[in-house]
């Protein structure tokens, strides 16, 4: 079972000095996931935007990274300001070439310019069936083709509503995160599907809740897991995002729809603990 955070004072809320130091040694991210959208002159502009606001901001911030779709990569990688941002992509195929139409492989991506590929998201587990070993046989590509993976996990409404986050988080966390997988070369988004383009934002307390479970899942299970930072996605807005951003086991957001307005994606950039 996955272990979960006490209830108490602290759940969702305190920053403790033990759990201060340890959250300042893991790397901060906002990343945006622009899913299927997008045009080459529309994802440039957008891009550009994102880089120069980005520019501009304090040093201590987080990694931005932006995920646009397949085919407006080259597009965008012109655009990130000379390394402020990274470019990531939304999904890879677990081998590196073959006959697999339509599938673009974690080492096209590299080649692309890309650092970083979001696996897992709930629409590929959702739309396109995949399931925990799936997800970690395209970790485990991303990790060969020397990408970031960016991991994602999270409950569906009924699995919430039976009491089974922790056990569906625990299940997911173990079948998709690759062994050997630290800080380094991975990231998990917890993203409660319910959550996701809905406007139903989890509260503090149910995202504390997850991500400390998570957390102790990966530490338990990892030599280097509780190293691993940990980013909440799901109808992250400018008005939420400093609250959902200052919890403890939170180092960062998974952003959709609000990452395809630069002004709305650099408030949450913003909104970034330094
Ligand atoms: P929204 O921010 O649109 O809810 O999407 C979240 C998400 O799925 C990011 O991967």
């Amino acid at each position: 079972m996955l272990a979960i955070a006490p209830p108490g004072r602290d759940a969702g809320r305190v920053i403790g000095s033990n759990a201060r130091a340890q959250a300042m040694s893991r790397t901060r991210y906002v990343i945006g996931n622009w899913k299927m959208n997008g045009t080459r002159q529309g994802a440039a502009l957008l891009a550009r935007a994102v880089a120069t606001g980005v520019g501009a901001r304090r040093a201590a911030s987080p990694g931005v990274v932006l995920c646009p779709p397949a085919t407006l990569l080259a597009a965008v990688a012109p655009e990130l300001g000379a390394g402020r941002v990274a470019l990531g992509a939304q999904d890879c195929h677990a081998r590196p070439s073959g006959a697999f139409t339509g599938d673009v492989s974690a080492e096209m991506l590299a080649e692309a310019g890309c650092r970083y590929v979001i696996v897992g998201h709930s629409e590929r587990r959702t739309l396109h069936g995949e399931d925990d070993a799936a997800v970690r046989a395209k970790a485990e590509a991303a990790h060969r083709a020397g990408l970031v993976a960016v991991v994602c996990v999270g409950e569906s409404l009924a699995e919430r509503e039976a009491g089974r986050t922790a056990e569906v988080l625990a299940r997911q966390v173990d079948g998709s995160v690759p062994a050997g997988s630290g800080a380094g070369d991975t990231l998990v988004a917890y993203e409660p599907v319910w959550a996701i383009g809905t406007g139903r934002v989890a509260t503090p307390a149910q995202v504390a809740e997850a991500h400390a479970g998570i957390r102790a899942r990966l530490g338990a299970r990892l030599s280097g897991g509780a190293g691993i930072s940990l980013l909440y996605g799901g109808s992250v807005k400018p008005d939420n995002a400093a609250e959902l951003l200052a919890l403890a086991d939170v180092d960062g957001a998974l952003v959709g729809g609000a990452s395809l307005d630069a002004a709305q994606f650099l408030a949450i950039v913003a909104a970034s603990p330094g």
